[in-house]
């Protein structure tokens, strides 16, 4: 129940109407007894430091960035963790008395969703498509778990300086970029991630890949976007053997995390996947 005691957390974005997030994180606040409220502001791009300096004037707990404002919340930020600054962007703030500090809660978020479904992605190879926001975040994860990552994208350019940018992480790291009319001449990945929008409602019909790439030797295909639950991306890889895994789980995860931040709570998965399960 709301009182006096409780305290916020905001999510800020542009737009923010159809986010998940309220629902998902009002529900676990309820079921794991922290007294807190989670909720959405949309905020303009011109808005959005007045909107950092209320939520610290307010004392707000945290918050959640989303698009479009996760880089540029990165200067009203007093500091920002390591994985954040190597992907370059902020999903998740913490104030400590006053001090907000930036966290980027999708790359650990995508791990702990394939430690979950026992995929273990160490020395072997993955295909990403998508050199975007969210890619950069699944290539900095795979490259952390000691994956051998390709990235591939429709504009192959990006594709090419992604793949520059995740080798120079480390000298462990990795990272080749290959152009989407080539990927036939490759050999299969053990795991492939769509890390487009592309099949993402209302274009439900599209698919990321070529239309004659051969999914049958890729043994599991995972796709961020979540709405749909199974894009046609997942059902194609479904009918040719692969086992699946759809984008809830990484919101799931990086929220599950974003909960550690804030207060240090240890979320159970299934009272959070319960929080989306009209969804599914
Ligand atoms: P996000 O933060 O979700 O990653 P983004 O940074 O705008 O969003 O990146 C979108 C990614 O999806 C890009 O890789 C984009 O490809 P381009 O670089 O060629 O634009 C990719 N994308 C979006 N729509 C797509 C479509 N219909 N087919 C293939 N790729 C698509």
């Amino acid at each position: 129940m709301i009182d006096a005691s409780t305290v916020l957390i905001a999510l800020l974005g542009h737009p923010v109407e159809h986010s998940l997030s309220p629902r998902m994180h009002n529900y676990i606040y309820a079921h794991a007894g922290i007294n807190s409220a989670y909720l959405a502001f949309d905020v303009s791009p011109e808005k959005l430091q007045d909107a950092v300096n209320g939520l610290r004037a307010l004392a707000a707990k945290g918050f959640n960035v989303t698009v479009p404002h996760k880089q540029s919340v990165i200067p009203y930020m007093d500091s920002v963790d390591n994985a954040a600054a190597i992907i370059g962007a902020v999903n998740t703030v913490a104030n400590n008395n006053g001090r907000l500090i930036g966290y980027n809660t999708d790359a650990t978020g995508f791990l702990r969703s394939l430690e979950y479904h026992n995929i273990d992605v160490k020395d072997k190879s993955v295909l990403v498509i998508g050199a975007g926001g969210a890619a950069r975040a699944v290539a900095v994860a795979l490259s952390m778990a000691g994956a051998r990552i390709i990235i591939t994208n429709r504009t192959f350019e990006k594709a090419d300086e992604l793949a520059n940018s995740i080798s120079s992480m480390s000298s462990n790291s990795l990272c080749t970029a290959a152009p989407l009319n080539e990927l036939k001449k490759l050999d299969s990945p053990y795991l492939l991630v769509n890390a487009t929008s592309a099949g993402m409602w209302p274009h439900i019909e599209t698919s990321p890949l070529p239309e004659d790439y051969d999914l049958s030797d890729v043994n599991v295909a995972y796709d961020l976007v979540y709405n749909p639950i199974k894009t046609t991306f997942l059902q194609e890889a479904e009918k040719s053997g692969c086992t699946v895994v759809n984008g809830l789980d990484m919101l799931i995860f990086q929220a599950i995390e974003a909960i550690r931040i804030w207060f240090n709570s240890d979320v159970l998965y299934d009272i959070a996947k319960n929080a989306v399960k009209d969804f599914a």
